[in-house]
């Protein structure tokens, strides 16, 4: 990495930990398709530079669930203090560099494509930018610091049954999973393919065969109505850079049938997760939900979880302005 490729990043850690303690120190140049974008300051030094990812998911893959068959992500790093004006200014610049960048990529005109960038949640002087070039904040990577207040004690159905799920569970696991992709579809990022049910009944065969599926179902008169998958740190290490503390787990998926919501399922089941969490020694419990959603979005908050990351998209991903 070059010197002033290095001071950059030092300087976009010095805003981060002054606006999120929760966020990683940027250290290295990620993965990217090769070509850097860079934007000038007025002392010749760079004032924001980005790396474009290109990537292809397989047909029926998984996670065509959660993301389009040919995705861009625009890591963007920008030089400056908290607040300042500038930050928008350069993110800016680097967004018109990024779309330039695609308008020369023939499969960014694909229908089903995206442009990502992830921005820091509380990152705040980059917003206007980000909506000037079209992109819509759809996902948030919301956190909980271990010993943060959870679910409050009083939900507690007396009629409903918690446990660990085991292979034999694999169908109503796999149709709690469904139920859920098929109701964020509602709010743009995800979708219900044809292949999805078999693709989240493969998935939940190897977890729940595994040692520790961390899967629990939540079951009244014998029927499952909710579900938990959280990863523990071993299983989440592919998300742990998101943050700067460790260990990281990762909550998955949560599930309650509709019929069933507003009851306490989920509080009782998230309760049970922290249960596990802290006698893992957990430091930060990371989780992904669509900005949107009008049952996730409080109901994370009310469990101790905050936003730290924000996914800014835009389809296709030639629609960048
Ligand atoms: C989000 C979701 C998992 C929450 O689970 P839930 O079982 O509905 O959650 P709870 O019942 O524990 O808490 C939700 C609400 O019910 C209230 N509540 C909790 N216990 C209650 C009880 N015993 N009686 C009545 N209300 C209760 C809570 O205070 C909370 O209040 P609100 O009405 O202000 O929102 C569930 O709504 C769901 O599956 N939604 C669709 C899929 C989804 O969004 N999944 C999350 C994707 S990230």
């Amino acid at each position: 990495m070059s010197e002033v490729i290095a001071d950059l990043l030092s300087s976009v850690a010095a805003r981060w930990q002054s606006i999120d303690p929760l966020l990683p120190d940027p250290t290295s140049v990620p993965d990217s398709c090769g070509a850097e974008h860079t934007v000038p300051a007025a002392n010749g030094r760079p004032a924001a530079v980005g790396w474009c990812r290109h990537l292809r998911l397989a047909p029926e893959s998984a996670e065509l669930a959660w993301g389009a068959a040919a995705q861009f992500w625009l890591t963007a790093h920008v030089a400056g203090e908290p607040a300042e004006p500038a930050i928008g200014a350069a993110l800016d610049e680097l967004l018109v560099r990024w779309s330039a960048h695609l308008a020369a990529e023939p499969t960014a005109a694909d229908e089903d494509s995206q442009a990502v960038i992830r921005w820091p949640s509380r990152d705040v002087a980059g917003v206007r930018a980000l909506l000037r070039h079209g992109l819509q904040p759809l996902t948030v990577i919301a956190a909980r610091p271990a010993g943060r207040p959870g679910p409050a004690a009083a939900h507690r159905p007396a009629d409903l049954r918690l446990r660990m799920a085991d292979p034999a569970d694999v169908g109503a696991v796999t149709a709690l999973c469904v139920e859920v992709i098929g109701f964020d579809q509602y709010f743009g990022s995800v979708a219900l393919h044809p292949h999805t049910a078999r693709a989240e009944r493969q998935a939940a065969e190897k977890t729940l065969a595994g040692p520790a599926p961390w899967t629990w179902l939540a079951e009244r008169n014998g029927r499952a109505v909710g579900l938990l998958v959280a990863q523990p740190p071993e299983r989440a290490a592919w998300i742990a850079a998101a943050t700067r503390k460790s260990p990281v787990g990762y909550l998955a998926t949560m599930s309650v049938l509709p019929g069933e919501r507003g009851s306490g399922v989920g509080t009782r089941l998230v309760a049970e997760l922290h249960r596990e969490l802290d006698a893992a020694g957990v430091a930060v419990t990371l989780l992904h939900h669509a900005q949107l959603n009008p049952l996730s979005t409080p109901f994370w908050n009310r469990m101790g979880y905050r936003p730290l990351w924000t996914s800014w998209e835009v389809r296709p991903a030639r629609a960048l302005r």
